[in-house]
């Protein structure tokens, strides 16, 4: 990317400078609990069109009620990348897209720093419905609903996937380890075993700017394992 532009993302970002670091990637030793398996076999050998179908006409749990749509997920399906966050906001409920908020053009910004455009990554979250409230996920809902992100992620075959924020990491690796225990490591999803790599909530971020440095450098990390897979 040219230098002048890959400033002026890091810029968006409150960045100011690339800090070289090396090129080690730690990986995870027996990384915590059990890949969820079977979750994909709900919805196993569904093409996209009858997934997005059957999200769409979802009432497993009760967030049907409260939903004005689902939200099925964004971008394009030969990505690389795919990128989860936890569940739609109140924008995104109302626009049936992920991440299309304040959070969202963050998150835009992010992936523009190392040289990744929006439509060339899929985006998707553990809740294809908004909580009431923004409330955090329930184990039943994100139960019900992993399921289709895991098909999702049978058909895309993304080489790597960056889990953003704490409550998505820990509902895909099943685990209540905190965000800081599970950044700077490669985990591993489900029985295709898609490196995963853990940074940030851009909700959090904008809350807590200091900590865009450290997104900074998880997303290098995400960048290496994608170039070694
Ligand atoms: N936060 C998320 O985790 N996902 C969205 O789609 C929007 C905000």
């Amino acid at each position: 990317m040219n230098p002048a532009l890959r400033q002026e993302y890091l810029a968006a970002l409150g960045l100011d400078a690339w800090v070289a670091r090396g090129k080690s990637v730690p990986v995870a030793a027996g990384d915590g609990g059990a890949p969820p398996d079977a979750l994909g076999a709900r919805e196993a050998g569904v093409d996209w069109p009858k997934l997005r179908a059957r999200v769409a006409a979802c009432t497993r749990c009760t967030l049907c009620n409260t939903r004005t749509q689902t939200v099925f997920g964004v971008g394009s399906q030969t990505a690389q990348w795919l990128i989860v966050g936890e569940a739609p906001g109140a924008e995104e409920d109302a626009r049936g897209e992920p991440f299309v908020g304040r959070a969202g053009q963050l998150l835009n910004s992010m992936l523009h720093a190392i040289g990744l455009a929006r439509d060339q990554v899929y985006i998707a979250n553990v809740l294809k419905c908004r909580p009431p409230g923004n409330r955090d996920p329930s184990l039943s809902e994100a139960a019900e609903c992993l399921p289709f992100l895991e098909q999702q992620i049978t058909l895309l075959k993304p080489k790597v996937m960056l889990a953003v924020g704490r409550i998505a990491a820990q509902n895909l690796l099943r685990t209540d380890l905190t965000l800081g225990r599970l950044r700077q490591q490669v985990h591993r999803f489900g029985l295709s075993q898609v490196p995963l790599v853990v940074t940030y909530h851009p909700a959090y971020l904008l809350r807590t700017p200091t900590d865009k440095r450290k997104a900074w450098e998880d997303l290098k990390f995400a960048r290496e394992v994608c170039a070694r897979v």
